[in-house]
């Protein structure tokens, strides 16, 4: 493999030019997949999820208390909170979950069923990542 940079006292070499070749479109979007999950996995979970939740979730809640097209998530990890149909729910991590994957399965008193279902499109790093940033929202 080329140098790219070489230490000038000692010859080695400090940098290198990696190519990796993808025979087909499938295996470089895994690969593309594969470096992001990689990258995720590095970062404080917390960290990870204020990212996700300002990517994906701040178009509906907020973090600071103010109720948007859905609830805020601060102070609510730990609580319980009125359905539409009159039950309680403590929101814990399964509560998360549920609203991830079938948002409508419950239904929060007071908002409409407005949620996107996130099924299938945040990995179980991601999701844990959003569960540690919302219980971190005192
Ligand atoms: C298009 C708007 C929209 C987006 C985007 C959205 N939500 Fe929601 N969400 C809602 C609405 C409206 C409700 C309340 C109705 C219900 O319970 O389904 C809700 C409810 C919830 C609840 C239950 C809250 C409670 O107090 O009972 C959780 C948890 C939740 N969302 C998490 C998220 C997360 C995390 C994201 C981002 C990955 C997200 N939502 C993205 C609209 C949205």
């Amino acid at each position: 493999m080329a140098c790219r940079e070489s230490d000038k006292a000692t010859g080695a070499c400090l940098k290198r030019a990696v190519v990796v070749v993808h025979e087909t479109m499938e295996s470089y979007k895994q690969y593309l997949s594969d470096l992001r999950n990689e990258q995720d996995t590095k970062q404080p979970p917390e960290q990870l999820g204020k990212k996700i939740f300002t990517a994906q979730c701040t178009s509906c809640h907020t973090d600071d208390g103010r109720p948007l097209i859905g609830p805020t998530m601060k102070g609510n990890y730990g609580t319980p909170r009125k359905m539409s149909d009159g039950s309680e729910v403590v929101m814990d991590e399964n509560y998360i979950r549920e609203s991830l994957d079938t948002p409508n399965a419950k239904i929060r008193a007071g908002f409409a069923p407005a949620m996107t279902p996130f099924a299938g499109r945040l990995t179980e790093n991601q999701i844990k990542a959003l569960i540690a940033y919302i219980q971190s929202l005192k």
